[in-house]
């Protein structure tokens, strides 16, 4: 019988997930099936179970997105130190009535920087934009690969400072992780006269198509400017391209999660590049 997967979001239409997985299972020689489900807005729980319940084959996993990730967060009876370091949850995995909950975007940012894009953050002053969902996902695996330093900068510069403490307050807890960098929290309009190497944007303008008050000088020379958005040109994009930065979308960091998520799964790290490439059109 076929193992079963399944993203769940709302709206989930244009979800590349289920292409992507079932790319890797060709390629890794897996029997699964992956669909799309959209799930009402108050009826995560309820799509699950049924999810669960339903089927030819056994149900062992899902992938959620927007905006169902803190709910499932809640529903997972169990989860990973890198998923309680996000507060959210894109990987669920079934058995036998328990619920693993994992977090694997950060991981994939990661992977797509040091792998896909010769970026590795050791060492380099990062600044991350934004301090909601999307944010909060990544700021514990950047801390881990030692950057020199990495400033949250927020419109609402007070959430920007929160969430800094916060995770200099976890990240100081961590084992082996006491004389690495604490990051600190900062407004757009603060960030005047200071330069990173990397730019991550982690806030959902791009999405609107609105322009963030970005100072033009954050972009050190050789700097690789990260939108997180994928499929559409930002105005980050555009800013940070005009000021000379080396510029890439989230296309790579969505392939990286999901591959991630089907190791998790299936025990297998599939190729993520030829699978990057079909999607890009490359
Ligand atoms: P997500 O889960 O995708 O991160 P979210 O939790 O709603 O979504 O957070 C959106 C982030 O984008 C926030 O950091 C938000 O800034 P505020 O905290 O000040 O609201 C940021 N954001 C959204 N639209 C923005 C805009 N037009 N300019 C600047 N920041 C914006």
């Amino acid at each position: 019988m076929t193992d079963r997967y399944a993203v769940f979001g709302n709206p989930i239409g244009h979800s590349k997930s289920p292409r992507i997985h079932s790319l890797f299972a060709a390629q890794t020689g897996q029997d699964i099936s992956y669909q799309a489900i959209v799930a009402e807005r108050e009826g995560f729980a309820a799509a699950i179970s049924a999810f669960i319940a339903a089927g030819d084959g056994p149900a062992r996993g899902a992938n959620v997105t927007v905006p169902f990730k803190e709910e499932a967060f809640r529903l997972a009876t169990q989860r990973t130190p890198r998923a309680e370091a996000a507060g959210a949850v894109n990987t669920l995995t079934f058995d036998a009535g328990a619920i693993s909950g994992d977090n694997t975007d950060g991981a994939g940012l990661i992977r797509d920087l040091t792998h896909n894009l010769g970026c590795d953050p050791a060492g380099r002053r990062i600044l991350l934009l934004g301090a909601g969902g999307a944010a909060r996902g990544v700021i514990l695996p950047l801390l881990l690969e030692n950057p020199a330093e990495l400033v949250i900068a927020n419109r609402n510069e007070e959430t920007a400072a929160r969430l800094a403490l916060e995770f200099a307050d976890s990240f100081a807890r961590l084992p082996g992780c006491a004389l690495s960098v604490k990051p600190d929290g900062a407004s757009f309009p603060g960030l005047g006269g200071r330069q990173f190497d990397l730019v991550i944007n982690a806030t959902s303008a791009g999405l609107s198509g609105a322009v963030l008050p970005l100072p033009t000088s954050v972009f050190a020379a050789r700097c690789l400017a990260y939108e997180m958005v994928y499929g559409r040109a930002t105005p980050f994009m555009q800013q940070a391209r005009e000021a000379g930065a080396r510029v890439t979308d989230g296309l790579g960091m969505l392939v990286e999660q999901a591959a991630e998520a089907f190791f998790i799964w299936r025990g297998v790290r599939p190729h993520t590049a030829p699978v990057l490439a079909a999607l890009s059109g490359k």
